[in-house]
C-alpha cells in the first residue's frame, strides 16, 4: 500500500530512487513520483501510472540533478490516481517535500485549520496536510518540527522528508506502516521494504514504531519524539538480489509458483531433527497447551484461505476446536476470546492493517498469540507472543503463491508438533512427519504432471464465469483457487462448497458452464462425484482436480488436472498448484498485467 525510498550519498539520486521505486511498485502502482534536492532547491517530478511513465519523463532520472532526494509509488486512497495527488508533495514555501506510506485519520480537521491559517492545498490526499504543518511548525530545528508535526497526526504513517535548509539530509519517521534504514558506506537509504534496498546494502536497521531516523551519506542517527537518542541493532539480510529478481520467468507469479517446492522445504527442513518435530522459537509448552480451550485463525485474503486450509489439521490432530475469522470482521465482533484462546495470525507481509488490529483486539482480552509470517521483523511478528517464519524469500508478485503454500505447510507442522505434544500424535507421528516431509516433492510432481494447463486455460479463458466446487479441505482450496482466478485475470470466480450447490448457486449452472471440481478427498468423494453428475446433467463443463487414477472421476469429468497420490490431510498446498498455474495461464490468455493487478496492492497496510 505505496512505497517510499530515500537516499543520501555521492551518486545523483534519481536513477537510486527509481530503481528502488521498481522494487516497490508491487506495493502500489496507480502513481509515481520523486524530489531531490540540488543548488538549496526541491524539484518534484511525478507521473500517473506505472513507474515507467515517471523513467520515461525524467530519462531514467538522468535528467533531474541532486544527490539525495525522496520517491514514491502510490495505491491511492484519499483522491484519484492522478498527477496532482502522485507524491511527493511540497510545502508551500517549496522548502519541503514528503513522501507517506499509511493513513492519516484526522487529515479533514488539520486540513480545515490550516486552511484557516492561510496555506493552500494542491491535491486531494490526507499526505499534504503533514508537509504544511512541517512548515508550519519549522524554526531551524527539523526534529523539533518533526516531533510537533507527527504530535499532531492519527493514523499510520512511514514519512520520508527533506529540507531544503539541511541539503544531503533525510529525515524518517515511522509509525504502524513499515520502514527500513539501509546502511551502506559513504551513502544511506531508507525504504519501505528491504528488497529496494539489496541491491545496495544488506545491512539494515528496522525501525520500530514512533521513532525517527536522520540520515546523511555518513551518518544514521535514530531518535525518539522528545529527541533522545536510540541505540539500535544492524541486522544483515540474508538473501540476495536474484532472489528478488526475476530470474529468466516472464513474470514475478509464474518464478514464485516453481520456487514452491524450495520455500516449502525451506519451511520444513530447519525443523525437523532427528526424526521430530522441533520449533526452537516457540515459547509454547505443554502445560501452556492443555490450557488452550480453542484456536481462532485471524488473516486477510489467501493469508485467511491458507486458515481454513490448515485448521483441518489442527482439528484433526490436536482435538481442539479452530475457528478461522476474517480479521477485518474479528476486530469488530466484539469476539469471545480470553487467556485460554490460542491466536494464530497469518500474515505474509506481517504489516496488514485489519490483521494487525484484529491481533491488538485479541491481545487486549488476554489471548495467546502465535504468528505465521513470511517477513522478518515486521509488525505482526514484533507484537506476538510467538513467531514461526515461513521462509519463503520475498515475494513480489501481488497475488501470493508461495506466501500461501506456507502458511498451509506451517500450520500442518504446528498441528502434528502440538499434536506430539499434547500425547495424542501416537503411533501416526512417523507416518505424518514422513509425509509432510514429502510435500516438496509432491508440489513438483504436481506441476509436473500437469503440462495440459496452457491449453486448458485457452479453451476456459473467454468464460464469463468460473465456479470451483469442493468439500471440507478441497472446499479450503476452491475459496483460494477461485481468488487467485479472479484477482489475476478478472474472470468472475466464486467457490462454492459443494454440498451448498442445490441451495441455489446451480441455478446459475447452464450449458457449458464451467466448473472446477476438487475431488482430492477420499472419504467424501462419492459425495462430490454426485455434484459432478448434478452439475454436468444441467450442461456443465467440469474441470476436475484429482488423483490420477481416480477411474469414476475420470470418467465424469471433461477436463482434469491432477495431484500426486499423497496423505489427503496434508493435500492442499498440492491441490492449490495446478489452480495457480491455471489462474497463470488463464491470465496471460487475458493479457493482464499478472504481477500487478488492477486495483490491488500486495501489503495493504490501511484498513
Ligand atoms: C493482499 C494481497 C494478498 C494477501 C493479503 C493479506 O490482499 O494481495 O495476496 O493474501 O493482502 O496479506 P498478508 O501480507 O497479511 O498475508
Amino acid at each position: 500500500m505505496c512505497g517510499i525510498v530515500g537516499f543520501t550519498g555521492e551518486q545523483n539520486a534519481a536513477p537510486v530512487l527509481l530503481d528502488g521505486l521498481k522494487k516497490l511498485e508491487y506495493r502500489g502502482y496507480d502513481s509515481a513520483g520523486i524530489a531531490c534536492m540540488y543548488n538549496g532547491e526541491i524539484s518534484v517530478i511525478k507521473a500517473s501510472g506505472r513507474i515507467a511513465n515517471l523513467c520515461e519523463r525524467t530519462d531514467d532520472g538522468r535528467s533531474v540533478q541532486g544527490q539525495a532526494g525522496i520517491g514514491h509509488t502510490r495505491w491511492a486512497t484519499h483522491g484519484a490516481p492522478t498527477e496532482e495527488n502522485a507524491h511527493p508533495h511540497l510545502s508551500n514555501d517549496g522548502r519541503f517535500a514528503v513522501v507517506h506510506n499509511g493513513i492519516i485519520e484526522n487529515y479533514l480537521t488539520l486540513r480545515e485549520e490550516l486552511i484557516r491559517d492561510g496555506y493552500h492545498f494542491d491535491s486531494e490526499t490526507d499526505t499534504e496536510v503533514i508537509v504544511h504543518l512541517i512548515e508550519m511548525y519549522y524554526r531551524g530545528d527539523m526534529r523539533e518540527a518533526l516531533a510537533k508535526t507527527t504530535n499532531r497526526l492519527s493514523g499510520s504513517y512511514a514519512l520520508g522528508v527533506i529540507c531544503t535548509e539541511e541539503p544531503g539530509r533525510l529525515y524518517a519517521v515511522r509509525e504502524a506502516s513499515p520502514l527500513i534504514l539501509g546502511i551502506g558506506i559513504g551513502e544511506n537509504f531508507f525504504a519501505s521494504d528491504v528488497t529496494a534496498l539489496v541491491s545496495h546494502t544488506r545491512n539494515v536497521i528496522y525501525l520500530d514504531d514512533g521513532e525517527f531516523a536522520e540520515l546523511t551519506p555518513d551518518s544514521v542517527q535514530i531518535f525518539d519524539i522528545t529527541g533522545r537518542t536510540i541505540d539500535k541493532k544492524i541486522t544483515r539480510i540474508s538473501w540476495n538480489v536474484q532472489a528478488a529478481e526475476k530470474g529468466g520467468f516472464e513474470h514475478f507469479m509464474l518464478k514464485e509458483i516453481m520456487e514452491q517446492p524450495g520455500a516449502v522445504k525451506a519451511t520444513i527442513a530447519p525443523r525437523v531433527r532427528d526424526g521430530r518435530i522441533v520449533f526452537d522459537e516457540l515459547t509454547i509448552d505443554r502445560e501452556i497447551l492443555s490450557g488452550i480451550r480453542k484456536i481462532v485463525i485471524t488473516a486477510c485474503g489467501s493469508a485467511y484461505y491458507a486458515g481454513c486450509a490448515g485448521r483441518y489439521a489442527l482439528e484433526r490432530l490436536c482435538r481442539i476446536p479452530v475457528e478461522t475469522e476474517l480479521a477485518s470482521e474479528l476486530r469488530y465482533s466484539d469476539p469471545l476470546i480470553d487467556a485460554h484462546t490460542l491466536l494464530i495470525v497469518i500474515s505474509q507481509s506481517g504489516e496488514t492493517a485489519d490483521t494487525i488490529a484484529a491481533m491488538k483486539e485479541c491481545k487486549a482480552r488476554g489471548a495467546r498469540t502465535l504468528a505465521i509470517v513470511n517477513v522478518v521483523g515486521s509488525s505482526v511478528a514484533k507484537l506476538a507472543d510467538d513467531t514461526v517464519y515461513t521462509w519463503a524469500g520475498p515475494e513480489i508478485a501481488v497475488a501470493t503463491t508461495k506466501g500461501y503454500t506456507t502458511q498451509v505447510t506451517a500450520l500442518y507442522m504446528l498441528a502434528l508438533y502440538f499434536a506430539d505434544q499434547l500425547g495424542l500424535a501416537g503411533d501416526a507421528y512417523a507416518e505424518l512427519l514422513k509425509a509432510l516431509q514429502q510435500l516438496p516433492r509432491r508440489i513438483q510432481q504436481a506441476i509436473d504432471m500437469n503440462a495440459s494447463i496452457p491449453a486448458l486455460a485457452k479453451k476456459y479463458h473467454k468464460s464469463k464465469a468460473l465456479f470451483f466446487i469442493g468439500r471440507n479441505t478441497d472446499y479450503a482450496v476452491a475459496l483460494e483457487g477461485a481468488l487467485k482466478m479472479k484477482e489475476i485475470s478478472y474472470l468472475h470466480s466464486e467457490a462454492y462448497a459443494a454440498g451448498e450447490l442445490k441451495h441455489g448457486t446451480i441455478a446459475l449452472i447452464e450449458d457449458h458452464q464451467p466448473v472446477i471440481a476438487l475431488c482430492c478427498n477420499p472419504h467424501i468423494m462419492e459425495k462430490t462425484l454426485s455434484n459432478i453428475v448434478e452439475v454436468k446433467a444441467r450442461g456443465a463443463e467440469v474441470l476436475a482436480l484429482t488423483f490420477r487414477n481416480n477411474h469414476k472421476i475420470l470418467a465424469e469429468a471433461d477436463d482434469l488436472l491432477f495431484i500426486p497420490d499423497m496423505d489427503p490431510l496434508f493435500s492442499a498446498v498440492i491441490e492449490i498448484v495446478p489452480l495457480q498455474l491455471l489462474a497463470y495461464y488463464v491470465a496471460k490468455e487475458n493479457g493482464c498485467d499478472i504481477d500487478k493487478p488492477k486495483n490491488l496492492a500486495k501489503s495493504v497496510t490501511v484498513e
